[in-house]
């Protein structure tokens, strides 16, 4: 039996998510940045997230606070090509969605004309009226909750999150209110997992985890971490379930080897040039020079 979704298997809306998590069918979700991750990923999953990981995983940037709308809309539209049959969700950057409703709207409507079905953006209570104000736009809005690494510097690092009576509390609130708002699912991102469970369990929304335990609704993780193609520090909710990085680049080695020893390319992998032209190259000299030496 294959383990990849039919290709001429529907498309993935928000009503079928919703109804896929009350029939107890868990979710998953992963990153896309381009035209190949996208392919790889859309037969498999049932979202594809442009995330704004794209900055440190793709970009070499430390955090994702670096990451900017245009360059957000150069990956979604590499991945939006593709016409992926995954719901394609776009991440808003940092401050995309920050000074005022009307830019807000601007960037996320772009999202959705350039082929995301819908768009997240972190945060709990103060962004109810953004998120409002989408929502009354017809732009689907997941939430993210929890570790938002957006707030890398208030959080004081990339740290689980609600581990406190007093921030688990506020987390599940805010979880309600963005299900009230209107989010049609929510991210929930390094907190621990009987809280992630407490949620999923009292919201009718679905909730996708990451590090946040197995009882969410669905998972997320980074394409790029499922593959092994990440490099330094994996936090420990990352399974790894090939080590990609190294087998590509034995192969580039072993390629490059070939060319060192001239054994690449073969006589198959290279284009003959036909009798009459090869005997014209042969015949042909160069034109005497004309300048004096
Ligand atoms: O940008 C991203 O990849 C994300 C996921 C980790 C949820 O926000």
């Amino acid at each position: 039996m294959s383990h990849f979704s039919s290709s001429d298997a529907p498309a993935v809306t928000i009503p079928l998510l919703q109804q896929w998590t009350r029939e107890g069918r868990r979710l998953v979700m992963t990153t896309a940045y381009d035209a190949v991750t996208a392919r790889l990923a859309d037969p498999v999953v049932d979202m594809i997230l442009v995330g704004d990981s794209v900055g440190n995983v793709c970009l070499g940037f430390d955090n994702t606070l670096s990451v900017s709308m245009a360059m957000m809309n150069h990956h979604l539209e590499a991945v939006a090509r593709t016409r992926p049959r995954a719901l394609l969700v776009a991440d808003m950057p940092y401050l995309s969605y920050h000074l005022s409703l009307e830019d807000t709207l601007r960037n996320a409507g772009g999202f959705l004309q350039r082929g995301a079905g819908a768009v997240k953006l972190e945060g709990g209570a103060k962004r109810l009226p953004t998120i409002r104000a989408l929502i009354d736009c017809e732009i689907p809005v997941m939430g993210h909750l929890g570790l938002t690494p957006q707030s890398v510097h208030a959080m004081g690092g990339f740290k689980v999150q609600g581990r406190a009576a007093d921030d688990a509390l506020r987390i599940l609130e805010d979880a309600h209110r963005l299900q009230e708002a209107g989010c049609f699912a929510l991210v929930l991102e390094g907190i621990p997992a009987e809280l992630a469970a407490r949620i999923t369990q009292s919201l009718s929304i679905p909730t996708i985890g990451i590090g946040a335990g197995p009882h969410c609704s669905g998972q997320v993780l980074v394409l790029h971490d499922v593959l092994g193609l990440t490099q330094g520090h994996r936090p420990k909710f990352v399974r790894t379930y090939i080590d990609g990085f190294d087998l590509l680049q034995q192969a580039l080695s072993h390629w490059a080897e070939d060319v060192r020893r001239g054994v690449f390319p073969s006589a198959a992998e290279t284009y003959a040039l036909p009798a009459e032209a090869q005997a014209a190259v042969s015949a042909w000299a160069p034109p005497l020079s004309t300048t004096s030496v």
